[in-house]
């Protein structure tokens, strides 16, 4: 039996991935910053030493893009340096290592979507430290696998899915922007996809998301529509109509032509809200 570490186990994604590798017949140690800080290299070092695993799925980071723009050294403290160190400890023992990255290292200027060796070009501090990961992890373990994603739902943690419609039921006002473009993309569809890269063993760069693309306001009015709040009004504002402390790439969709060049493909994100909604929708 094959053995996987996931950092971030207790994560909106890491959950999906221990369960989807479990599924898979892994044997998985889950961890999570209470029994695995990855910014401490000496305790990671000696996990790996211990478990001695065939795989690392590096899913921790500091995800509040808003607080890496106000203390951007300690989002490259655990986002950057913390994927390294998993990364040079699962190079010690021989593991291959996937690091799970973000749309956000593109600036989103570009109008066509971003292929997997784009130049990149971190639009904000968060994304400045998924590319610091990136590129650490890539000089430091050859067996690696980094995949950008974005825009990830999932029924646990925060999520957007749930955020409009509790607004909608309360009868909150919904604005939501109109120039903010990317895939959103089920964590269950991405943990699957993510065993299939594994099992495939082509290491490399990935975007793995559901297809297609859209505004995060197409979201929301998909969402309601799907749920049967069709009449449900939302005003259309714009990024500048919201400030916040970080700058959110504009148009940073992601082509998957890597995974797709192997057969690896997710549903579109139509499909995919809409099976939620109809699982989850409170
Ligand atoms: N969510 C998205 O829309 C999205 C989009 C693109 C890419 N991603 C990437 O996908 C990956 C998973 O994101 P997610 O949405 O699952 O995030 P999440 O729900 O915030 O999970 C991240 C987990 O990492 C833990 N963590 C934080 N600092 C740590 C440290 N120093 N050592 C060990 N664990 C630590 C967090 O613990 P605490 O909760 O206690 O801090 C949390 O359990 C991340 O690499 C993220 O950058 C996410």
């Amino acid at each position: 039996m094959k053995k996987a570490i996931v950092t971030g186990a207790d994560g909106l994604l890491g959950r999906r991935v221990v369960a989807a590798l479990r599924a898979a017949d892994y044997d998985v140690t889950g961890v999570d910053l209470d029994t695995l800080d990855i910014t401490d290299f000496a305790a990671v070092r000696r996990m790996f030493a211990d478990i001695a695993p065939d795989i690392a799925i590096n899913c921790a980071a500091w995800t509040d893009v808003d607080g890496c723009a106000r203390d951007p050294e300690r989002a490259l403290r655990v986002n950057g340096y913390g994927a390294q160190n998993v990364a040079v400890a699962s190079a010690l023992v021989s593991s291959a290592v996937v690091q799970i990255s973000s749309n956000e290292v593109f600036d989103g200027q570009q109008t066509a979507p971003y292929r997997e060796y784009d130049d990149t070009r971190a639009a904000n501090p968060y994304g400045y430290s998924k590319l610091t990961a990136e590129r650490g992890v890539v000089a430091v373990n050859p067996r690696h696998f980094i995949v950008r994603t974005a825009w990830l739902f999932d029924e646990n943690g925060r999520n957007f899915i749930h955020a409009i419609l509790n607004a909608a039921q309360s009868g909150k006002p919904l604005r939501v922007v109109t120039d903010e473009v990317a895939t959103p993309t089920y964590n269950v569809d991405l943990a699957t996809a993510l065993v299939a890269l594994v099992d495939s063993g082509r290491y490399g760069v990935y975007h793995l998301t559901n297809g297609g693309a859209c505004s995060r306001y197409d979201f929301a009015r998909h969402v309601l529509d799907c749920a049967g709040w069709h009449d449900t009004p939302i005003t259309p504002i714009t990024l500048a109509d919201w400030p916040r402390d970080s700058t959110p790439p504009p148009h940073a969709v992601l082509a998957n032509t890597s995974a797709a060049a192997i057969g690896i493909t997710l549903r579109d994100w139509q499909s995919a809200v809409a099976d939620f909604v109809r699982q989850h929708a409170p």
